[in-house]
């Protein structure tokens, strides 16, 4: 055999995403084709508090976070020296759980002696797209809806973003999440909303849809929250039984018709026919539905990650680490845990 033809032509990178509360690991080939993606989801353990408590899912991802790794490796079939590089998320998100991670995704790359790459969260939730739509490729308009961020923005490169909007108060995963403990559904609240959300009426309540004075693209939600209760407040002090499948249906409606005004609007104004959607909020049935007839109804073409690439996983970490690791970025073993760290900045 000739030296090119036993040429590695392919790059795999051992990702990890302990950023809130997924403990999670995968092996991603060139950035497209997942070798294995192992999720050890923390939700049962959090579910009787009502929401994510930081320094329980930091212990647990300290003891999953092991036999997680492990068995990425073991489902992709690759031991560490066939890995070409070591990914992880360092940002944003909770310190403790991201520090979990980062120490992890050092100890494992420094033993190893593999490169290490660290990956924004933000990005890894756009990269998910690349996985699942091996064809799609830079510019093309972008909306990411999860826990902790709303942001509308040109995807201009792989890892270069114009920031059209943002949220200026709660995320749109975070009105869901607390509207579902507003009205006695519990955590998680967007699941659960989208589920109990088929059984109501969505037209049943009319409540706003909140526009930005002078930024067309930004969004808010807490006047929606703050709607939903004075609705709650109301029927209870005139001892009305709340309906909650159309209270849910209705709130769920007023979130998703916002987010398809601003995306069909962006693609109008910026002339983009290609869009994507990405984050935990994306795997919403009802937007990924009305994003599709809205997008169609105008000739854009729509990408959307399957629900479990939408949720925190480890598989677009590795995707987007992939075409980090291709410009030649590769983290220093100084890399440290960045809470706050923005969509675009490294
Ligand atoms: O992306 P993600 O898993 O974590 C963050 O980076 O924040 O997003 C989690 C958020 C939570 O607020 C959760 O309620 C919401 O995504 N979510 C949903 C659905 N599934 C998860 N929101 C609406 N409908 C869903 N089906
Ligand atoms: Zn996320």
């Amino acid at each position: 055999m000739d030296n090119i033809s036993i040429m590695k032509e392919y790059t795999d990178i051992l990702a990890i995403e302990t950023s809130c509360d997924e403990t999670a690991a995968a092996v991603v080939r060139n950035g497209r084709e997942i070798l294995s993606n192992v999720i050890y989801t923390q939700i049962a353990l959090h579910t009787e508090y009502g929401g994510v408590v930081p320094e329980i899912a930091s212990r647990k991802h300290i003891e999953k976070i092991n036999p997680v790794v492990r068995k990425a490796l073991d489902d992709a079939g690759k031991t560490l020296d066939e890995i070409d590089a070591v990914a992880v998320t360092y940002g944003p998100g909770l310190v403790g759980p991201l520090l979990v991670g980062v120490s992890e995704a050092k100890a494992i790359a420094w033993a190893a002696g593999k490169p290490l790459v660290g990956v924004n969260h933000i990005e890894g939730h756009i990269a998910a797209n690349y996985i699942a739509h091996p064809d799609l490729e830079p510019p093309y308009l972008g909306l990411i809806v999860s826990g902790g961020h709303t942001h509308l923005v040109i995807v201009e490169d792989y890892a270069q973003f114009e920031i059209l909007g943002r949220t200026v108060d709660d995320a749109a995963g975070e009105v869901f999440d607390k509207v579902a403990r507003a009205i006695g559904l519990g955590y998680p609240g967007g699941p659960k909303i989208d589920k109990v959300s088929r059984e109501g009426n969505a037209d049943a309540i009319t409540f706003p849809k909140a526009k930005v004075n002078g930024a067309e693209y930004d969004f808010s939600f807490s006047g929606l929250k703050s709607c939903v209760l004075n609705y709650l407040n109301t029927a209870k002090m005139a001892g009305e039984e709340v309906p909650q499948a159309d209270l849910a249906a209705s709130f769920q409606k007023a979130v998703v018709d916002v987010l398809c005004d601003h995306m069909l609007h962006a693609c109008h104004e910026t002339g983009f026919r290609r869009a994507a959607l990405a984050g935990g909020v994306a795997s919403n049935s009802t937007l990924r539905a009305e994003m599709e007839r809205r997008c169609a109804a105008e000739g854009v073409s729509l990408f959307v990650p399957p629900p479990i690439l939408c949720t925190d996983n480890a598989a677009m970490i590795g995707a987007a680490a992939y075409y980090e690791f291709k410009a030649g970025h590769i983290s220093g073993w100084d890399l440290n845990a960045d809470p706050r760290l923005g969509l675009g900045q490294r």
